[in-house]
């Protein structure tokens, strides 16, 4: 394991103003996203999409990382040429989804645990090959009246410590993603109880593993109150609640930590990491790795006219810039 490697690497992830684009659906995710718009869930019309969002110009003044997906980082644009090399031609890192989803925990009714260790050293130094600097594992936690149980966030995490290690091992940076869904109407104090009990869970095995805090960055959700929940929370409750719990949970020698959208509101995603800088005094780099939050305006845009490309590039860049803007505390919202 090269130490200053994985240093360099986290740092260019993290460093502001810029955050990480997740464009690592898999084929059903991606699917279900198309199918909403009408798109078919075809390897060419996915090309054509991912060749939109690696050719934005000038995203390389707010996106730091891509995340890829196995079927994405072996792909060419038309013109022929690689996807990885468009996006290290733009000095961007690039990072590739290496978890296979997740299976049913056994025995743990609505319970899932992340698969995909099977062969992971191979496929690792496969995607370094092609260039991959940083990898990503998501697992998923629901809560529910006896959920996340004991059982699975030990289970997730101990998976979490193999996957560190081997992408260390490799000088790949691991990005560790625990994600709390926001599905069902659980308030906001009970995601916070859940949230610090499984991050607690996951650093005290990655800690004992020997795993080298300042070469992996956590990605996790904000602790915000279920979807369907009544009790809505605003902006400042939720930055303030996020940050207590990820000061009191998360070492603070690890690289950084990043955010996932999880389905909030792409303004709500922006403003809540708007108003944690604007808190300030951080113990980590603090910015985000959105998925949805960013993409959506852009691919609603291409679904409707496939034809207008600089269009949907447009409010990619857009999106973008906002959140670059969010991750220094200097956006300003407006409706
Ligand atoms: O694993 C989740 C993605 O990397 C982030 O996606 O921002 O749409 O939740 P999201």
């Amino acid at each position: 394991m090269n130490t200053d490697k994985l240093k360099e690497t986290v740092a260019r992830l993290v460093k502001p103003p810029k955050g990480i684009l997740a464009i690592d659906e898999s084929f059903n995710t991606c699917g279900e996203r198309f199918l909403k718009l009408g798109v078919p869930n075809i390897e060419d019309k996915r090309r054509e999409y991912r060749e939109l969002l690696i050719t934005a110009p000038k995203i390389e003044k707010y996106i730091s990382g891509y995340i890829l997906f196995d079927e994405t980082i072996n792909q060419e644009t038309v013109a022929g040429k690689s996807f990885v090399s468009v996006l290290q031609s733009k000095g961007i890192e690039v990072g590739i989804k290496v978890d296979a989803g997740t299976t049913n925990f056994s025995g743990h009714e609505g319970e899932k645990i992340t698969k995909g260790l099977d062969g992971l050293e191979k496929r690792l130094k496969e995607y370094k090959e092609l260039g991959a600097t940083f990898a990503k594992w998501r697992a998923v936690y629901r809560i529910g009246v006896n959920t996340p149980s004991f059982d699975c966030m030990e289970k997730n995490a101990e998976i979490f410590v193999k996957y560190a290690i081997l992408c260390q091992k490799n000088d790949i940076v691991p990005i560790v993603e625990p994600e709390i869904l926001i599905d069902g109407n659980h308030t906001i104090e009970k995601c916070y109880q859940v949230t610090a009990r499984n991050l607690d869970m996951v650093f005290s095995k990655l800690r004992s593993a020997n795993v080298f805090m300042p070469g992996i960055i956590l990605k996790t959700s904000m602790v915000l109150s279920g979807k369907d929940s009544r009790d809505k929370s605003f902006t400042e409750k939720i930055a303030e609640i996020t940050l207590k719990c990820l000061k009191e949970h998360v070492p603070a020698d690890i690289g950084g930590i990043v955010f996932l959208s999880g389905g909030q509101a792409d303004a709500d995603a922006t403003m809540n990491i708007n108003e944690m800088h604007k808190m300030g005094d951080l113990p980590w780099p603090l910015t985000f790795s959105y998925g949805r939050a960013i993409q959506n305006p852009a691919l609603e845009s291409w679904a409707k006219n496939p034809a207008d490309v600089s269009g949907a590039q447009k409010l990619l860049l857009q999106a973008a810039k906002n959140n670059s803007l969010a991750s220094t505390g200097e956006y300003k919202y407006k409706a």
